[in-house]
């Protein structure tokens, strides 16, 4: 009910700027109206049987038993591929984050393969990612068929955003943090994550990485959401203020270790996304510009009322294809919450964290971690 009354509202809001701008009430831009599916969510659960030999502790671990969530996406011909997080329950933090891959014919039915497909090791970056381990994966095509990964890596202390590269999704060649070339290393050491590239989504299902004025683009980061640029899709640099550019006061998160990277999405007062925002799946090139469908934590004191504590809803963004860190529009309102027993009870409650889009059989899939516990879609 009072979705409909807001939005009625913001219409009536647009008419009267309808002289001074682009029509704000022409919402044609963004994804609305997906449907939970209700009788096949959650459609991956935690699983005890799933079992492999972790190659640091040297010893069997059931990978996948304390919760799944947070996936990305892969169409192949008919098949959706999920790369998901899955976390155990042993180990310092209680849960080790691994990467697994399941599969669907339908969207609705996922099978697991027995074995992670990404996770800590020894080696060069075991530094990074032990021992609170691999984290959040996205993942977009470049126009060779390769597959890009971003992710996090957590040492139990700092989250880093990560680049891994592969052929066919299940061997995969990781290449450190993402900004490690960036400004003389100076970002490696600083708190990075959830990188969304942006991305073509073709009609039969392939995400491909497309350069804009002749860069790659990601969006990325938590609390605000900021930009980086790349010439290899492997090599990311953060996108500064330029020589006189105005830095807005954040609302909430000043984020003063990097204060010259320019903050692209804020948080908002009175709004869903009060208290944090970070981006959702790959961000998708459209006609009207990057559609960047992403994440809002509220708190209600400042944010929204009716919205508990720490919820994470989503919300969506059109940015300038031609200047890609310049917002053209933004949703008042979120168009996902958590309301289903399995979205608001879990390891995190009141979470419905949208990561992977799946442009399926005709349709949107929009595959979410709810509760950071079990994984569901939404279909369009
Ligand atoms: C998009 O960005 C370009 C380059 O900065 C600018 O010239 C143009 O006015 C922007 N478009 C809109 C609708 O703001």
């Amino acid at each position: 009910m009072i979705r409909f009354a807001f939005l009625f509202l913001l219409q009536a809001g647009g008419c009267a700027f309808a002289q001074q701008l682009p029509p704000r009430n022409t919402q044609q831009w963004a994804l609305l109206s997906f449907v939970k599916a209700d009788r096949a969510n959650p459609v991956l659960q935690p699983d005890a049987s799933l079992q492999f030999t972790d190659p640091v502790w040297n010893k069997p671990v059931r990978w996948a038993q304390k919760d799944v969530f947070n996936p990305a996406t892969v169409v192949k011909g008919d098949t959706v591929f999920l790369l998901f997080r899955a976390e155990d329950t042993v180990g310092r933090h209680a849960g080790v984050s691994r990467i697994g891959l399941a599969w669907s014919t339908d969207g609705l039915k996922f099978t697991p393969f027995p074995e992670p497909v990404f996770f800590p090791q020894p080696g060069k970056f075991q530094q990074w990612e032990w021992e609170g381990g691999c984290e959040d994966p996205r993942v977009v095509q470049d126009s060779s068929g390769r597959y890009i990964m971003t992710y996090t890596a957590y040492d139990g202390k700092t989250a880093r955003l990560m680049v891994a590269t592969s052929p066919d999704m299940r061997s995969w060649t990781k290449h450190g943090p993402a900004f490690k070339n960036a400004f003389g290393g100076k970002y490696i050491d600083k708190w990075s994550k959830s990188g969304s590239i942006a991305a073509l989504y073709h009609e039969d299902g392939r995400i491909v990485a497309e350069k804009l004025g002749g860069k790659y683009w990601m969006y990325w980061g938590d609390v605000n959401i900021w930009a980086a640029t790349s010439d290899d899709l492997v090599n990311w640099s953060p996108v500064l203020y330029k020589d006189g550019e105005q830095r807005e006061k954040d609302l909430r998160h000043n984020a003063p270790e990097i204060a010259e990277v320019k903050t692209v999405v804020a948080p908002r007062k009175k709004k869903f996304d009060s208290d944090l925002v970070e981006p959702g799946p790959p961000a998708m090139i459209t006609d009207y510009g990057i559609v960047l469908l992403y994440n809002g934590r509220n708190v209600p004191s400042i944010g929204d009322a009716a919205l508990a504590e720490g919820t994470y809803a989503a919300g969506q963004v059109l940015l300038n294809k031609s200047d890609p860190t310049n917002v053209l529009q933004r949703l008042d309102h979120y168009f996902l919450r958590p309301e289903k027993p399995y979205e608001i009870t879990g390891q995190v409650a009141h979470v419905c964290f949208i990561e992977g889009l799946a442009r399926f059989k005709g349709k949107w899939y929009l595959y979410y971690g709810t509760a950071d516990s079990k994984i569901a879609v939404a279909v369009k």
